[in-house]
């Protein structure tokens, strides 16, 4: 009762009081890594475009170890339109993205990299042409009009050509530049797209679009990609293979997660390599089947775990010493997994065909291996341990 009537009078109180006047109708997220030396000039040409327009900007950072977060707080004890949001023990470009959208209660959002590659001087003109010509997305794209790609390596540029072509395959809007992280979004278009976001990776851009319900209105305007002076690229591997993930993620749709079909792909792969071991150390080794089994049921396990570790799980790779307890813990996990598969097979083949309770063993131990490993083997990383600070009185 008492809370009711406190929720009355505060709405009533905010009924009184008109609309914040500096309430941003922009807000630049930008994702950050080891970005601490590119910070501080981010926001002052952010201060220098921007003037004029009600904005705020959200530094979103994986605890970088460089201390980029501190250099974030350092600027927001001084400018209120500002905002560090720091996670810890995670990773992705495309998530912090995500999270950068959501912590700002901005109508339109700018999605820019922390490293001056993306001219913010577009930044108006793209909130202009959002706005007057009622748009859903402005994308700064490096294939448009006089748009270019900087000085990237001759590879890279055909990579990123041969990617943008595949793209086509979950994108259907004509996008010239479906893998930039420069743009700015209708926060009721996001909206309609976010809960079917993979979040995955590295390609936020193309996620939405993926995802959006209805098809987005949106423009583009010619970038010159630039150089990065401070610090250096997080693009590897390990992005063209998220990438794949993601498009692929895209194609399946929602109920099958791209992760467990390559599980049990690489499952399916191990049967293959334990009846190869098992019949090359029987009749080559002249060996006892126990041992034979034995023997081939470490190699098919030695094997799911080190292809998994490669494919299903780059993203938490394990190396040196990890690697090596890892591997004990994925033996654990399908041992258990195993006595699980027997269990429920020798349970269902009292009533029903053999191949049924085969099968039915060998789902049970997948969905397992899968659950058990995900959270025991490759769990997500913890965070780093913080540097010791001692607080100021
Ligand atoms: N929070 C967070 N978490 N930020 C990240 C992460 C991450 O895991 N990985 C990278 N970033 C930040 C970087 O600090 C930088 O501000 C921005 O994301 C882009 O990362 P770069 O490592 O500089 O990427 P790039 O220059 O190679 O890639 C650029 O080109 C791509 C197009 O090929 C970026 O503009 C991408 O957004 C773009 O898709
Ligand atoms: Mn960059």
């Amino acid at each position: 009762m008492r809370v009711a009537a406190l929720e009355q009078q505060d709405l009533a109180v905010a009924a009184l009081e008109p609309a914040a006047a500096g309430a941003p109708e922009l807000a630049v997220v930008v994702p950050t890594l080891n970005e601490r030396a590119n910070v501080p000039l981010v926001v002052e040409r952010l201060n220098r475009v921007l003037a004029g327009i009600a904005w705020e900007a959200i530094f979103v950072d994986d605890d970088s170890p460089d201390g980029t977060a501190d250099a974030v707080r350092e600027i927001a004890a001084e400018q209120t339109n500002i905002r560090c949001l720091q996670r810890l023990g995670r990773r992705g470009l495309s998530s912090a993205c995500i999270e950068g959208i959501l912590a700002s209660a901005a109508p339109f959002v700018a999605v820019m990299d922390g490293d001056l590659q993306h001219d913010e001087a577009l930044l108006p003109r793209m909130l202009e042409r959002i706005k007057t010509e009622h748009l859903d997305v402005v994308v700064a794209s490096r294939h448009v009009g006089d748009g270019s790609v900087g000085n990237f390596a001759a590879s890279r540029v055909k990579i990123s050509d041969f990617a943008t072509k595949l793209s086509r395959i979950v994108v259907k809007a004509e996008l010239s530049d479906p893998m930039s992280g420069f743009f700015v979004i209708r926060r009721t278009a996001f909206n309609g797209a976010m809960r079917r976001l993979s979040g995955q990776g590295f390609k936020i851009l193309l996620d939405l679009f993926a995802s959006t319900p209805r098809p987005f209105a949106f423009a583009e305007v010619p970038l010159h990609f630039r150089e990065r002076l401070h610090g250096e690229s997080k693009l590897d591997t390990l992005v063209a293979w998220e990438y794949l993930m993601l498009l692929l993620q895209k194609l399946l749709g929602p109920a099958v997660p791209v992760r467990f079909l390559l599980f049990s792909l690489i499952g399916g792969l191990g049967v293959v390599v334990h009846l190869t071991t098992l019949w090359t150390v029987l009749h080559a080794a002249h060996a006892e089947f126990a041992v034979a089994q034995a023997t081939a049921t470490l190699v098919a396990m030695t094997f799911n775990f080190l292809l998994n570790n490669l494919f299903t799980y780059r993203d938490r790779r394990l190396r040196g010493w990890r690697l090596l307890t890892g591997l004990g813990s994925f033996y654990a996990v399908c041992g258990l997994g195993a006595a699980a598969n027997v269990g429920v097979a020798s349970y269902i083949a009292g009533g029903h065909s053999w191949w049924l309770a085969g099968l039915a063993g060998a789902a049970v131990s997948a969905v397992w291996n899968y659950a058990m490993s995900s959270i025991f083997t490759w769990s997500t990383p913890r965070p780093a341990a913080p540097k010791a600070t001692i607080a100021k009185g």
